[in-house]
Formats: C-alpha cells, sequence, structure tokens
C-alpha cells in the first residue's frame, strides 16, 4: 500500500514539474514576435488622401467605437476628445485596453513608422511585433485605403493619455502564444480601389472595412470563426439589460431584415441611426456613410444567396 502511494506521489510529482516548466516557459516567452511582409505603404499630406482618411476613420471604418474610451459617444465632438484609447475589453482570459492612436509621441502613435501602422492594419501585428488580439478586421483593405487612414491619423491632435495596461491570465497567455498569429486577407488585399455603386465595393465594404460580416454572421463562441452563412445574422451580443442578436442580411423573402426596403429606404435608415438605445452597431460612426456606399451595400446584401434565418433582435433580460 505504502509503496503505491509513493508511486502515486511521484507520478503527480512530475506532472507538476512538467507544468510549472511549461507555465513558466508560457510565462515568459508568450510575447511571441512575428515577421510580416513589409507593405511599402507611407503616409501622404495630399489634402484628398486625408480627407478619404478621415471619412474612413470617422464613418465606415469605426474606429471611434473602439479607440475612444465612451466608443462612438462623443465622435461629433470629434477631435475634441480625440482616439485616446481606454475602452476595456473584458474577455474570459483577460481585460483588453484599446491604445490610444492619437498622433502623440509618448503615449499615442506619435512614434510609429508609417510601416507599423500599416502593417497593424494589414496584418494584425502590433507596433512591436507581436499579434494584435483580432478585433479589428481590416486585412482586406486596399493599400490606397490604408495610406488614406494612416495619413488622416498623422494630422489628429496629439492627446498624451497613458492607457491602463492589458492584462492576461494564464490561459490568456498560452493562447497568446499559441493561438494568436497575424491574419493574411484571402484574396489579396487590391493595391487600389476606387469607390462606386457596385455591389464589389460593396462587398469590400461590408468585410474589409465596415466589418458587417463581423457581427452578422454567426460565430463560435471560443474560436470566433464564422460558424454560419455569412451576413445571415444570429451573432448574439450581451448588453447591460438584455442580448442582442444580429439580423439576417441576406435577401430571404421570409426572414431577411431588408428585403423589402428599396435602396432609398436603406439609405434613410442609416441616416436614422441608432433605434436601440444600447445597440453595439456603431450607427453614429455609420450615419456619415455617404449615399453612393450605402448603396453599394444595399446592392451587395441583395446580389446574396437568400438564407434562411429568423431571428429576435433584442430580448430583455429578466430579472429575478
Ligand atoms: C472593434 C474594436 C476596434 C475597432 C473598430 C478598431 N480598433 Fe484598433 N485596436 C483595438 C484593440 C482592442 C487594439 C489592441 C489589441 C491588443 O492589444 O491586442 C487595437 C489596436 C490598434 C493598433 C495597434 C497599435 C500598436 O500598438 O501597434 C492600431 C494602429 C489601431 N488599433 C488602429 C485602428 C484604426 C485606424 C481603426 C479604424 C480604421 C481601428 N483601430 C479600429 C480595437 C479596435
Ligand atoms: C458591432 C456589431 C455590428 C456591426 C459592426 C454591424 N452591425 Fe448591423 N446590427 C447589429 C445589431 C446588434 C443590430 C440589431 C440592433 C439594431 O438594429 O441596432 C444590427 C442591425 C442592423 C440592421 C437592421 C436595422 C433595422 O432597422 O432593422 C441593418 C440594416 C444593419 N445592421 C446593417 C449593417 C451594415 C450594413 C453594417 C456594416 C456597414 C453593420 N450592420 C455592422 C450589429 C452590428
Amino acid at each position: 500500500m505504502k509503496k503505491k502511494l509513493k508511486t502515486v506521489s511521484k507520478i503527480l510529482g512530475a506532472i507538476a514539474i512538467i507544468v510549472s516548466v511549461f507555465l513558466i516557459y508560457v510565462q515568459i516567452s508568450y510575447k511571441k514576435q512575428f515577421k510580416v511582409p513589409a507593405t511599402g505603404i507611407r503616409a501622404s499630406k495630399d489634402s484628398a488622401v486625408v480627407a478619404r482618411g478621415k471619412y474612413l476613420v470617422m464613418g465606415p471604418g469605426h474606429c471611434w467605437n473602439c479607440h475612444a474610451p465612451d466608443g462612438e459617444t462623443n465622435l461629433q465632438s470629434g477631435s475634441k476628445v480625440g482616439m485616446i484609447g481606454g475602452k476595456e475589453f473584458k474577455l474570459p482570459f483577460g481585460t483588453v485596453y484599446s491604445p490610444n492612436i492619437t498622433a502623440d509621441t509618448v503615449t499615442g502613435i506619435g512614434g510609429f513608422s508609417d510601416e507599423m501602422l500599416a502593417q497593424a492594419i494589414r496584418y494584425s501585428v502590433r507596433h512591436d511585433k507581436t499579434a494584435l488580439v483580432p478585433f479589428m478586421s481590416y486585412n482586406g483593405m486596399s493599400d490606397n485605403d490604408i495610406q488614406a487612414v494612416i495619413s488622416y491619423l498623422r494630422t489628429t491632435r496629439p492627446v498624451r493619455h497613458k492607457v491602463k495596461e492589458t492584462t492576461i491570465n494564464i490561459i490568456g497567455k498560452a493562447v497568446v502564444r499559441f493561438v494568436l498569429k497575424p491574419v493574411f486577407s484571402e484574396p489579396a488585399p487590391k493595391p487600389f480601389i476606387q469607390p462606386d455603386t457596385t455591389s464589389e465595393y460593396g462587398s469590400y465594404l461590408a468585410t474589409s472595412v465596415g466589418n458587417c460580416v463581423g457581427c452578422h454572421t454567426q460565430r463560435d463562441k471560443n474560436t470566433g470563426e464564422f460558424a454560419g452563412s455569412k451576413f445571415a445574422g444570429g451573432y448574439q451580443i450581451s448588453v447591460s439589460d438584455g442580448t442582442f442578436t444580429t439580423p439576417n442580411l441576406t435577401p430571404d423573402s421570409a426572414t431577411g431584415a431588408i428585403v423589402k426596403w428599396k435602396a432609398a429606404d436603406f439609405v434613410q435608415r442609416f441616416k436614422t441611426g441608432a433605434v436601440y438605445p444600447r445597440t453595439p452597431m456603431p450607427w453614429k460612426s455609420f450615419q456619415t456613410f455617404t449615399d453612393n456606399d450605402l448603396k453599394a451595400l444595399y446592392y451587395y446584401f441583395n446580389s446574396l444567396q437568400p438564407v434562411s434565418n429568423k431571428v429576435t433582435v433584442f430580448q430583455q433580460k429578466v430579472r429575478d
């Protein structure tokens, strides 16, 4: 009996040592650096390029929604507040804070090179070459639009604001070490994209700029991978007083949210803005969408294969 116990404790001891070595390894090596291709994209001072960047940042790209502490609430007073970061994202493995992306050289992106910024947007790698937690989905953005975005970022008022450090637990560190990696868009991003009202351009806006696809598609809760037909809705987002389920944007005659709308109705819906007070959809940013961009989106959604998926958009939390 004693002998048996001894063996068991020996085995347990060995396991404990292996686990500890693994944890120490994760602890010291989780910040893995990656090598990604150079984009060659450089900021420009051309006023048309900067204006395009401002439109993308404040409108379709909705950067304010995550890079301002209270999201897009203060978007209209825009440049006064600034994209000073610090919005909190609570994840199962830790708390991530969005960085300050104003032009401040100490606490913002003022000290980062154009290449660092372009690689963050295209490949989801941080300026120090570690992988970003994949909140952003601009990996398919064209060279000229990335150029526009970083050109505008260079013109923003620098605001000194040190953001809280992201805190991740040991499981999070293992995720960072073994799961997170740079993202490579498939198909490869285009060097140049010209806005127009075609459904091709709508597809670009929906997947590589506005991230309609990220919210309006069912996704796996653990991995975030797409788990349903694209744009058929069904993705759930909890807020303080209930749960939103994203509507189906495909043209299914019975369950499609916009199937009965004309292009003008779609445009008007975006001008109106949020109807639900706590909706996670960045309606304020999207209110600045040009009519032409909205038409492109509308034609694109209507060109999709209809998928039947009935959703209840908002379910109030039952108080107990
Ligand atoms: C859905 C939320 C979200 C949106 C929208 C968003 N970001 Fe981010 N961004 C984040 C978070 C969170 C991080 C930090 C992630 C991490 O620490 O791993 C980040 C990181 C970055 C970084 C990396 C900074 C560094 O240290 O290298 C840059 C640059 C950036 N964002 C720019 C932008 C721009 C430009 C836009 C709009 C075109 C944008 N972001 C839109 C959430 C968002
Ligand atoms: C952060 C998540 C998120 C993103 C990004 C997002 N949506 Fe939504 N969307 C929602 C949610 C949640 C709802 C349901 C609540 C509401 O109507 O605000 C919704 C509702 C809608 C509706 C239905 C409105 C109505 O009155 O019935 C349309 C149309 C729509 N989204 C289109 C889009 C388009 C186009 C994009 C990209 C440009 C987009 N969404 C990006 C979450 C998102």
